[in-house]
């Protein structure tokens, strides 16, 4: 395919599942640009149409299936025009059914992974090819799911056009921790981490566009250990103070971290780089150790317990969501109760939680001692309960603080803006679009269950401000009932 210059189609991807998949989802769009493809928020009249997708528990993996029929029709509607459609799966439901994706909806033209979408436009070609009858390729769809063995970020370009004021960046890629219920290590492969010049590369690009705020991605995030232009290893803490140093970067986040690679130089940079945001995700899954070391976590709750008091002694006011799986193989009312207690006595500001979904191919899946559809239910409704009074809580005690809020995109209602706080917190004012992709220091005056609203208190007209200090809150143990 060759590269043109006005943007004269359309491309449409669609993102499930993880942040990782959402900053893919961007490269992909990266990579097309120059070939003419510009991004369209519909599939309706787009002549590619991705679906990046997510098979972490079986209901995404059925959400693809039910889009791609509805897909087919789109597709059959275009051609009856003489417009041709290209419809392609990538992500981790691509890199782990392959070929059966197409086998099982036909209408598939391309199915690649994770590690090929920088060779879409040949993909493209071959499948536009496959459609004509050129090039040998008629039947099946292209289908590309190596684990290559370049660098896929040495071959993505270098201008992003689709990240705005906060933006993602993937610094590690892969799992090598086996938890026996994920799929990941299978779906992503082996843990890698980008070299630490490459990211700061990557982070400076990022600022000089605009971006304020950075969230450093990865399937185990804090595991990074990329070479440094030093010739050393750089662990996590190393690289996150080197990006502080980058003039106009306001603020720094990182996720998925797991909990065994917290290290004492993370922990400190926590307290030591203002960048750094007082918000951590640090999924835990379960709070019964017995649990714990069937899942493969490699940690006890106390382990947990002691890490997290770790962290708030560097940072006092840091605010800790997780994420929970309940209904594990085996787990017993004594299990159960353990998370409560663990909950209880943590206290999150946020949390994602799962009922257990088996994984084909995982060990857990296997496992004889499966609990029912029902028992699931309960638990994740108990737990759930515990956690959305906690938030709640959390949210409350925001009221009559002003926070510093990096605006990023329209409110549903007129005039409204919407951005995030230090704390991760959804936080909705009235105030002008010239402030999209500012720091504005809100009051805030509501706190309710999922997002704050307030109004702003100041304003910075000349696009870049510093962060505004955040009034003091109590320390979110204080602020979650137990
Ligand atoms: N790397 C991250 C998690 C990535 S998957 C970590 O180690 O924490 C995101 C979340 O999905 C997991 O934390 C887990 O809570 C949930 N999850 C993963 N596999 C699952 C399964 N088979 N059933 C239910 N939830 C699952
Ligand atoms: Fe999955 Fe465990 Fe790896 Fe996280 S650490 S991605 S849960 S295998
Ligand atoms: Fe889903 Fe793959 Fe992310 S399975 S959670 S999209 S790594």
């Amino acid at each position: 395919m060759s590269k043109t210059g006005p943007l004269s189609k359309k491309l449409h991807v669609k993102t499930y599942g993880c942040q990782m998949n959402v900053y893919d989802s961007a490269r992909m769009a990266d990579v097309m640009a120059p070939y003419g493809y510009a991004a369209s928020d519909r599939a309706d009249g787009a002549d590619l149409v991705i679906l990046n997708t997510c098979h972490i528990r079986e209901k995404a993996t059925e959400k693809v299936y039910s889009e791609l029929g509805r897909l087919r029709v789109m597709k059959e509607e275009a051609a009856k025009e003489g417009r041709r459609m290209l419809i392609a799966v990538a992500g981790c439901v691509a890199q782990a059914e392959g070929e059966e994706i197409v086998r099982r909806a036909p209408v598939v033209d391309m199915v690649f992974g994770p590690q090929t979408y920088h060779r879409l436009p040949e993909l493209v070609t071959r499948a536009l090819g496959r459609e004509t009858g050129r090039g040998g390729w008629r039947g099946a769809g292209v289908v590309d799911t190596d684990f290559p063995a370049e660098d896929k970020f040495d071959h993505l370009p270098e201008e992003s056009r689709t990240q705005g004021a906060a933006a993602f960046l993937s610094i590690q890629e892969g799992c090598d921790k086996f938890c026996t219920f994920c799929v990941v290590p299978y779906t992503r492969g082996a843990e890698f981490s980008r070299p630490a010049a490459a990211v700061v590369a990557e982070a400076r690009r990022l600022v000089a566009g605009g971006a304020l705020e950075i969230t450093l991605l990865g399937q185990n995030v804090n595991a990074y250990h990329g070479e440094g232009p030093d010739g050393r290893d750089w662990g996590l803490g190393r690289l996150i103070r080197a990006l502080a140093e980058i003039d106009g970067l306001a603020r720094l986040r990182y996720t998925t971290s797991h909990p065994r690679d917290m290290d004492d130089d993370l922990i400190a940079a926590h307290g030591e780089v203002p960048a750094l945001m007082p918000y951590l995700h640090l999924p835990v899954q379960s709070g019964s150790d017995r649990i714990l070391d069937t899942m493969n976590r490699g940690h006890t709750a106390d382990d947990y317990r002691r890490i997290v008091d770790r962290l708030r002694d560097a940072r006092p006011d840091l605010a800790l969501s997780s994420d929970f799986i309940v209904g594990f193989p085996g787990e017993s009312d004594r299990d159960f109760a353990d998370t409560l207690r663990l909950v209880r006595e943590v206290g999150f500001a946020q949390a994602y939680s799962f009922k257990y979904s088996a994984r084909a191919g995982t060990p857990a899946a296997s496992v004889a001692d499966q609990l029912s559809e029902a028992e699931k239910s309960d638990r994740l409704e108990a737990l759930q309960q515990i956690l959305n009074a906690q938030q709640r809580a959390f949210n409350e005690a925001a009221v009559g603080s002003v926070q510093p809020v990096l605006f990023e995109r329209r409110g549903n209602r007129p005039g409204q803006l919407v951005g995030r706080g230090p704390w991760m917190q959804s936080i909705h004012a009235e105030a002008p679009e010239r402030l999209l992709g500012a720091i504005v220091g809100v009051a805030v005056d509501l706190g309710g269950a999922n997002s704050l609203s307030g109004h702003v208190v100041t304003v910075e007209t000349a696009g870049r401000v510093d962060p505004v200090a955040p009034s003091p809150q109590p320390p979110p143990a204080e602020r979650v009932p137990a």
